[in-house]
């Protein structure tokens, strides 16, 4: 059997299953290559440790962020201080512009662990304010809102593009749902909790893509969590499923 190499896609690469090897960087942009619109993705937040972007993220409420969780767990699994957390928000540019919030409680999904589960809710420190720039973005909640194997779904991220290189603006790309048997084929963990997003060879996410939301009719159904084999693999990349997680989700959104 193939090997599973997984990576978690933080903004310092580890790998968490399989044997450890360094993130092969790829030419070409990673996460696709176009920029994004000011008016486009207003929910996409980058999620900063130390002032600097790890992750992206999704406004889900005045003041929540629905990221990956592995995002804000540290190298002993403890979950980081929250001071150390803040989002930028309102800008498509990862280092200007919108508003720098920081967080005042993070809640890591109870069953995480390496890469299941693999969600986490900020709690801000003061709520946001909708304009043509931020919106929230509504949960997908039911089986009926998710969408269907072969529907193409356009993904924003500031993650790396090439080489180690970060853009400073909002990149995008289109992803294709895949089956669940192309979805194992890749990652054999793949259950009611994930969900696979095929992407060309060279394109898709990279470091720094963790958390970024997949959206569908209006509504997010996933949370991009990690990649197999490399950036760009012909495998499909792995998100969480919003809809299995949307009850907890909305529990936090009213903690
Ligand atoms: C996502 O979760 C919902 C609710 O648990 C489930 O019905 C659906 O099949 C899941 N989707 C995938 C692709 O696993």
């Amino acid at each position: 059997m193939r090997s599973t190499i997984i990576f978690a896609l933080l903004a310092i690469a580890f790998a968490v299953a399989g044997t450890s090897r360094a993130l092969s960087p790829s030419s070409g942009r990673i996460l696709g290559g176009e920029d994004v619109a000011s008016d486009q993705f207003t929910f996409a937040a980058s999620v900063r440790l130390d002032n600097a972007h790890v992750c992206g993220g999704s406004i889900v409420g005045e003041g929540k962020i629905l990221t990956a969780a592995h995002c804000v767990i540290d190298d002993n699994n403890q979950v980081v201080a929250s001071g150390r957390v803040s989002v930028r928000v309102g800008s498509v540019n990862q280092f200007a512009g919108g508003r720098i919030v920081y967080v005042a409680d993070i809640a890591v999904h109870p069953s995480y662990e390496y890469i299941r589960n693999d969600i986490a809710v900020l709690t801000l420190s003061s709520a946001l304010v909708a304009s043509d720039k931020l919106s929230i973005i509504a949960l997908a909640t039911s089986a009926d809102q998710e969408p269907p194997v072969g529907a193409e779904i356009t993904v924003a991220g500031w993650g790396e593009q090439s080489s180690g290189t970060t853009p400073y603006k909002l990149q995008s790309t289109t992803f294709t749902v895949a089956s669940d048997e192309v979805c194992s084929n890749g990652y054999a963990g793949n259950d009611e909790t994930t969900f696979c997003l095929a992407h060309s060879l060279k394109q898709g996410s990279c470091t720094g893509d963790a958390g970024n939301g997949a959206v569908y009719n209006n509504r997010l159904v996933g949370v991009s969590s990690f990649v197999v084999g490399a950036c760009g693999s012909r495998y499909p990349d792995v998100f969480a499923n919003v809809t299995h997680f949307a009850e907890w989700i909305q529990i936090q959104l009213w903690i």
